[in-house]
């Protein structure tokens, strides 16, 4: 139970009146081969900051790069207006196109082939979609060549930056003062320019002891167990967050429950994301089961659900015994798969229909006992 200053403290900090704390740490957890930039970051609260606990997210407020603010207020001829850069780098997000704006060019560029192609796209809906989903507001400058603005009027006329949430790495009784993320840098190339994600390319390009305005987003359900129950932690890629910090705590008070962790990501040798904390925490005996999944290591691809079903007696065994069950990372098909590969776990080993499998897994799991909990994104 935190005290009433902690709590005080805690509640000072949010979106609107963030934390600048201090980056004290921003190194890559791939290795070089990788096809991926993952970043483990540590960030100084000092005992100023706010707190948290496992299972919390930070909130991270970023900046447009000074770059890519450079190059969208030449396109407008407004470069050299140093108080204009700043607004729009401070509280603008350029790192995509709205409709807004592109409608907005459309309706205002001089005659041009891109102007009359920019109102070919804004007079049908779906041609409007697919401009969008792949272009920044440079790019769509580049159609509306010649477009000029009112320095006044551009903030308004683009989206407002929006802070983004990261799953918090660390144990604040492990280390404290000090919270840690694991970071997937977004990065793509589109008509012929490589771009970044708005936070994660934000971060990326943070240096020790650069600022950083921070807060903390409390979890509402992603909690750990008690220190007796075990735990089956499902989480690929970036899901591995949360779990290195319940790992640390476990690991700080001794908890006696067993862990079990599934990791995965698409290559042993580049992509083994804290490849050699888990494996010394293997061998140390803190984390009882450590089953990985390589997926482009081979032809067929090889995920954590593929592990699970692998080893289903088992965790059926642990389920049983009361493990809560964890899932945590991008949520574009993996939280279904896992939800999927339970199902068949549930259903072949615990001797039920496929029917009694979900009643066991979304009613008594997940809400009357509360230990199926998943955290994806
Ligand atoms: C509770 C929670 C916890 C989270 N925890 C973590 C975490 O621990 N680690 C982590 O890395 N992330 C985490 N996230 C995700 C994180 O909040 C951001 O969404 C993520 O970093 C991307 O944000 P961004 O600002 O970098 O990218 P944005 O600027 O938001 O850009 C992302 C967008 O870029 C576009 N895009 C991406 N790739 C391409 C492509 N190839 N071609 C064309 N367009 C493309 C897509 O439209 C995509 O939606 C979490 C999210 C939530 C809600
Ligand atoms: N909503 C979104 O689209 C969204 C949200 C957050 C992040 N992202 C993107 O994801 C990137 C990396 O995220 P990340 O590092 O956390 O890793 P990730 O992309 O989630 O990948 C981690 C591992 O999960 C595998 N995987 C892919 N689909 C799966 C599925 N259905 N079930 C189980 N495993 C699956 C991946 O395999 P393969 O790669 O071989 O398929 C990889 O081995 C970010 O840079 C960002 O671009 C997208």
């Amino acid at each position: 139970m935190p005290d009433l200053a902690t709590l005080k403290v805690t509640s000072l900090y949010n979106r609107n009146n963030p934390y600048s704390a201090k980056i004290r740490e921003n190194r890559l957890l791939n290795t070089k081969g990788s096809a991926k930039d993952t970043r483990h970051i540590v960030i100084e609260l000092g005992s100023a900051g706010p707190t948290y606990v496992c299972g919390d997210s930070l909130g991270v407020l970023p900046r447009s790069p000074a770059p890519l603010v450079d190059l969208f207020l030449t396109k407008l001829g407004l470069s050299g207006d140093a108080a204009l850069a700043e607004t729009i780098a401070s509280s603008t997000a350029i790192n995509r196109a709205s409709k807004r704006f592109v409608r907005m060019a459309a309706a205002k560029a001089p005659a041009s082939p891109g102007r009359d192609r920019l109102q070919a796209v804004c007079a049908e809906e779906t041609k409007l979609d697919a401009y969008v989903a792949d272009r920044d507001t440079v790019d769509v400058l580049t159609d509306a060549k010649g477009l000029r603005l009112d320095p006044a009027e551009l903030p308004a006329l683009l989206p407002k930056i929006a802070p983004r949430l990261y799953s918090i790495a660390s144990s604040p009784d492990y280390r404290p003062g000090e919270v840690h993320l694991t970071v997937a840098v977004v990065k793509y190339t589109t008509h012929g320019r490589p771009k970044q994600g708005l936070a994660s390319g934000y971060l990326a390009d943070l240096h020790p002891s650069d600022s950083v305005p921070v807060y903390v987003q409390p979890t509402r359900h992603f909690h750990l167990p008690a220190p007796d129950r075990d735990m089956i932690m499902v989480g690929p890629g970036t899901g591995i967050a949360p779990f290195r910090a319940f790992l640390q705590h476990r690991h700080h008070y001794g908890h006696p429950g067993r862990n079990w962790l599934f990791f995965g990501d698409q290559h042993a040798a580049y992509d083994f994301l804290y490849e050699k904390e888990l494996t010394e925490a293997h061998k140390a005996g803190l984390l009882h089961k450590l089953s990985t999944a390589f997926s482009r290591d081979q032809t067929e691809k090889i995920y954590v659900q593929h592990r699970m079903l692998e080893e289903g007696a088992e965790l059926w065994r642990w389920l049983e015994s009361g493990a809560y069950f964890y899932v945590c990372g991008n949520a574009h098909r993996m939280d279904k798969d896992v939800h999927a590969a339970l199902l068949e776990i549930v259903a072949k080993h615990g001797g039920r229909t496929p029917e009694q499998a979900e009643e066991y897994l979304s009613v008594t799991l997940a809400k009357t006992e509360q230990r199926y909990l998943k955290d994806v994104y």
